[in-house]
Order: structure tokens, then C-alpha cells, then sequence
């Protein structure tokens, strides 16, 4: 088992940068957010793992069932004998795909990616005492250059969650083709992305009856007061959750309660805020089979197979890198991993 130190080169410091450059870019400009990356502190991502398990919230309970029910067809179809899981969380649904790759005797190695250290720590730990393979654990954003996720042998790459829709349009476009380029011919793309359904739905799994999600979306200014010394007052704060019909997305806001001055020592910074001012914390997007599709296709993927739950909630698709994707568009961004091998 290895973990790539976040002590090392690019480790705890670059996470740090990051955060202060996401911080002073989001506060500053006249109409404030802050990147839902940054939600997933220990906390944070205790409060997602509560989320998980509301009533009102049903993606992952969906594209679990979809797994559950698929996961021999997905291992079959892949042909792989790795698994790569970006933004592997507790890796709860990471097992079910690991159980159908070892029944079918084809699991060689894991390798989990995510923003989280110490669950990703966990995670590793537990999938390794599990399944007897190797588990390497990478931390880092999904900014971060994913070439090193390589290795030998057949890919599939898990892309789970619907975490792709927490991206507008462009950014999408461009995180779909660095995977592209990432990947190698005979890897393939694993993605869940949560469907358009009935408003009210959507909103109550934003903004849920006992006050989970209000609690997750304001985690962010605790993490905001631990990591840059900053003096948010979380009260001072209510959690909002909207439909963007036009957008096809869901966003969620802190809304400043009152006329309010905050300070952020480490990043250099006091923000005012007026009272009702809002900060945009999450999008997320919701999709069309169809439209997501496309997506893929437009970022030089093939789609090769789709599964939905019985009532179109959610769709996985597996989707192929096309062969002519290297070299083709020159652009690429020189971003570096929190940690690097
Ligand atoms: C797992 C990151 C995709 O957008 O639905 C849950 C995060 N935010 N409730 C989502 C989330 C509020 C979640 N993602």
C-alpha cells in the first residue's frame, strides 16, 4: 500500500496556496463564491457522509443500486483489471465495483484520488486490509495533473456521484479531456451524473429537512476560519438552496445575515458583506442521458454503454477514450497535484 505524502514536494503547502488563491479570486469579485472543493475537511466530509444516507437525498443510494444491480456487465464491458476512482470519498461504492472485479478474478490494483487526506487515508486502508491488492492513494484536487494515476494494465477510471456536475459547461469540457488525455487505449471512463427531474425534488435534496446540507454548506467557513485564520461568524449565515432553470443546475448559497466585516489574515483579506449578500458555495448540475452524452463526445469520448434506475433518476456510462485524442488540441493546463509521486 502506499500514499503519496501530502508532506511532500506540492503536499500540505500546496493545498494551502490553493485554497488562499480560490479564496482571495472567490471573495473579491463583486459577486462572491468560494469552490465546493473545499467543503470536504474531515468534517465536511462527515456531514456528505450523513447526506448520504437522507431520505430526501437520492443520488448515491441511486447510482449505488445501479452498480449493485450493473457492476458484472461494467467489469465485463471494461475489460479492467485497475481501478482508478477519482474523488473516492469513503469508497463505499468503490466495493462494489472491487467485488466484481474480484469474483472475476481480474483485480490487479486500486488506486484512489481524492481532496480528502484522512478519509482518503482510511479508505486505502480499509480496501487494502479487504481485497488483497495494491492500494495507492493520491491526494489531490481534480485540477491537479492526473498523468501520474498511471500504471500499467486495463484502467477503469470511477468518476462517481455526479461530482462532474459541481462544474460549469467549460470547466467540464475541459476536466472531460484531461481525463482523455490521461487515459491510455483500452482504459475506460466510469461517470454518474444525477438526471433533471421535478424542481421540488431537486431542492429538497439541497436543502433537507433536519438541516444536514444547511450545516455541510456552512462547514465551509469553518474551514475557511482554520485554514486561513479567518473570523467567520457561522450564525451570521443561512444555508440557500435554488433551481437555475437555465443553467439546469442546483446552487447553493451562504447568505450574510446582516452587514458584516470578515477578516482573513492568511490570505491578506477583509471581506464585507451587505446584509442579504450572498456567497455562491456549489453548483450542481443536473443532466440529460442525452445531452451528458454528448458531452463525452464532444471531449473526445466514445460512449459505450449507459444504465439507468428504473425511474431515470440517475445514469453511469462507460465511455472509451477515441484513439486520435493525443496531440490534438495543444492547450493544457500546468496544473500541478496537491502530492506528487
Ligand atoms: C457529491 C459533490 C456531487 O452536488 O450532489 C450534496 C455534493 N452538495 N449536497 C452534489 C452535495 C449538497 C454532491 N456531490
Amino acid at each position: 500500500m502506499s500514499y503519496l505524502s501530502a508532506d511532500g514536494p506540492g503536499g500540505i503547502d500546496a493545498r494551502r496556496a490553493r485554497l488562499k488563491e480560490d479564496a482571495r479570486i472567490g471573495l473579491c469579485a463583486p459577486v462572491k463564491s468560494i469552490p465546493s472543493a473545499w467543503f470536504y475537511d474531515d468534517r465536511g466530509s462527515g456531514l456528505f457522509d450523513e447526506i448520504t444516507r437522507l431520505s430526501e437525498y437520492y443520488p448515491t443510494r441511486t447510482e449505488r443500486a445501479i452498480l449493485e444491480c450493473k457492476a458484472e456487465d461494467i467489469v465485463m464491458v471494461s475489460g479492467a483489471d485497475t481501478l482508478v476512482e477519482l474523488g473516492s470519498g469513503t469508497s463505499e461504492k468503490t466495493r462494489v465495483l472491487l467485488d466484481a472485479m474480484a469474483a472475476a478474478n481480474v483485480l490487479e490494483r486500486v488506486v484512489l484520488f481524492d481532496i480528502a487526506e484522512d478519509v482518503l487515508r482510511r479508505a486505502a486502508r480499509d480496501l487494502h486490509s479487504l481485497y488483497d491488492v495494491e492500494v495507492e492513494a493520491v491526494v489531490g484536487d481534480l485540477r491537479a495533473d492526473l498523468d501520474s494515476l498511471g500504471g500499467d494494465g486495463n484502467r477503469l477510471w470511477a468518476f462517481l456521484g455526479s461530482t462532474i456536475g459541481n462544474f460549469t459547461r467549460e470547466e467540464r469540457g475541459r476536466m472531460l479531456v484531461r481525463f482523455a488525455r490521461a487515459m491510455s487505449d483500452g482504459d475506460s471512463l466510469l461517470i454518474g451524473v444525477d438526471l433533471i427531474k421535478d424542481t421540488a425534488r431537486l431542492i429538497a435534496a439541497y436543502d433537507d429537512s433536519e438541516g444536514v446540507t444547511a450545516e455541510f454548506n456552512l462547514n465551509i467557513l469553518n474551514v475557511l476560519n482554520k485554514e486561513m485564520g479567518g473570523d467567520f461568524d457561522v450564525s451570521k449565515f443561512s444555508h440557500r438552496a435554488s433551481w437555475n432553470e437555465s443553467e439546469s443546475r442546483i446552487e447553493m448559497r451562504l447568505r450574510s445575515l446582516d452587514a458584516q466585516v470578515v477578516s482573513l489574515p492568511e490570505v491578506g483579506l477583509q471581506v464585507s458583506l451587505k446584509g442579504g449578500e450572498e456567497i455562491l458555495t456549489e453548483i450542481s448540475t443536473k443532466f440529460t442521458a442525452d445531452g451528458f452524452a454528448d458531452e463525452l463526445c464532444d471531449a473526445g469520448f466514445d460512449v459505450a454503454q449507459r444504465w439507468f434506475d428504473e425511474a431515470h433518476d440517475f445514469v453511469v456510462l462507460l465511455a472509451r477514450p477515441r484513439g486520435e485524442r493525443h496531440g490534438t488540441s495543444g492547450m493544457r493546463p500546468a496544473d500541478v497535484p496537491f502530492a506528487v509521486h
